[in-house]
């Protein structure tokens, strides 16, 4: 896993949304630095699934407000992450399933940062 250090560049545009972007990143990167606490990743993917959904809640209230376009495509996304982590906490109750998914959590959970978090999201970089 390649640990993503913050980047300006990464910012939308309000700090109060960065800030959660920066925690759920955090969380993020517990999950591939716990590969060998495989028992630990159920708990991983439940605290991710928890702040995911406060974040979203806060942001989609706030791109509302500013009537950005494309809100419910945005919601939609935000929608389909939560069921995925969902998914993934039930199937991770299985020890096996846990040592077998973890490489792919891991890259699924990358792969989302770049393409939501640091594209999508871009969407309303300066207008909320
Ligand atoms: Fe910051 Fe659309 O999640």
């Amino acid at each position: 896993m390649s640990m993503l250090e913050w980047q300006d560049s990464w910012s939308v545009g309000n700090s109060s949304l960065d800030d959660d972007h920066k925690r759920l990143i955090g969380i993020i990167q517990k999950v591939g630095g716990r590969r060998t606490l495989s028992k630990d990743l159920g708990r991983v993917i439940s605290e991710l699934e928890d702040y995911a959904k406060y974040h979203f809640a806060r942001e989609e209230k706030l791109m509302e407000e500013a009537d950005i376009p494309g809100l419910q495509e945005h919601k939609d996304s935000h929608q389909a992450f939560v069921e995925w982590l969902d998914n993934i906490r039930q199937t991770f109750k299985s020890q096996q399933a846990r040592r077998l998914l973890t490489d792919q959590v891991d890259d699924y959970l990358q792969d989302w940062l770049k393409n939501h978090i640091l594209t999508t999201d871009m969407s309303y970089k300066g207008l909320i």
